[in-house]
């Protein structure tokens, strides 16, 4: 069984007495690990996909299994509870929660898991570091850029470390050089930590990152291709050096007895 199963899926909208077909069809498997990328033109129907696998949305018909979970069949209270235990989400438009700055809001996951507030912290700007953002930590989301509003996003997504994280256009708003970055920051999360990563895109170079591309044009799947991801974090070197670096940092926090948890 597939780590990820979706089937006889369609989602139709209805405005008056007219019917939108978002999703025709879909029925599609994701492996365990697998950095999928959902490929298409604007309104082909990737937002809707996404928002239905990460139960986001009900879909009027067909199921949609994680980890041997049909989440479909869940209650609200259920559902709620599995995104927030298997699911980081990277929103198209950040969803960031304005009262909270960076720090907070990467946090958050972690916060529902109750995770106490130092370690929570920790974690926290260790992944803001990792998207570049340590000195925008007291930021809040309406005082950083949109470019910036998103790396906190992609941060908060990875933080707790979920089975799978869902991403819509994840790197809509950066330029070329941080993309690159971000993805590659992506990618070797997924394969350090084995985390299942789909993605939306419409963007060629994007999908090259991926293990396997899905092609979707007007709410169908209208191909899949297996692919070699353009990075291999094995063979790059100098990456992860800033992982490690914070990594090492942690572990000097952990033994300096000014930063020892309170229980
Ligand atoms: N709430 C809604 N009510 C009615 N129609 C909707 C709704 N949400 C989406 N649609 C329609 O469903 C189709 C798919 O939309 P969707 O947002 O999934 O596209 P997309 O591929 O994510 O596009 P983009 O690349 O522009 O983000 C579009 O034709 C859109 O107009
Ligand atoms: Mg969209």
């Amino acid at each position: 069984m597939a780590f990820i199963e979706v089937k006889n899926l369609r989602k139709v909208y209805k405005l008056g007495n007219e019917k939108v077909y978002a999703l025709r069809k879909i029925d599609l498997e994701i492996e365990k690990g697998e950095i999928c990328c959902i490929l298409g033109t604007s309104g082909s129907g990737k937002s809707t996909l996404l928002n239905m696998l990460a139960g986001l949305e009900k879909p009027t018909r067909g199921d949609i299994i994680i980890n041997g979970t049909n989440i479909s069949k869940l209650s609200e209270k259920k559902l709620a509870r599995f995104r927030q235990e298997n699911t980081g989400f990277i929103f198209q438009s950040y969803n960031l929660i304005n009262q909270y700055n960076a720090l907070e809001n990467v946090g958050m996951p972690l916060m529902f898991k109750g995770v106490p507030p130092s370690k929570r912290d920790r974690q926290a700007e260790k992944m803001l570091k990792l998207v570049g953002l340590e000195s925008r930590k007291k930021h809040r989301p309406n005082q950083m850029s949109g470019g910036q509003q998103q790396r906190v996003g992609i941060a908060r997504a990875f933080v707790a470390k979920p089975n799978v994280v869902f991403a819509d256009e994840p790197t809509g708003n950066l330029d070329t050089k941080t993309t690159d970055d971000v993805m590659r920051l992506m990618v070797r999360m997924c394969r350090k930590y084995g985390i299942t990563l789909i993605l939306v895109t419409h963007d060629l170079e994007i999908a090259d990152y991926a293990d396997r591309i899905v092609h979707i044009t007007d709410g169908e799947v209208t191909g899949i291709e297996d692919h070699v991801s353009s990075y291999d974090p094995e063979k790059d070197n100098e990456a992860g050096a800033s992982e490690k670096n914070a990594e090492t940092e942690r572990s000097a926090e952990k033994n300096d007895p000014g930063q020892t948890e309170k229980k």
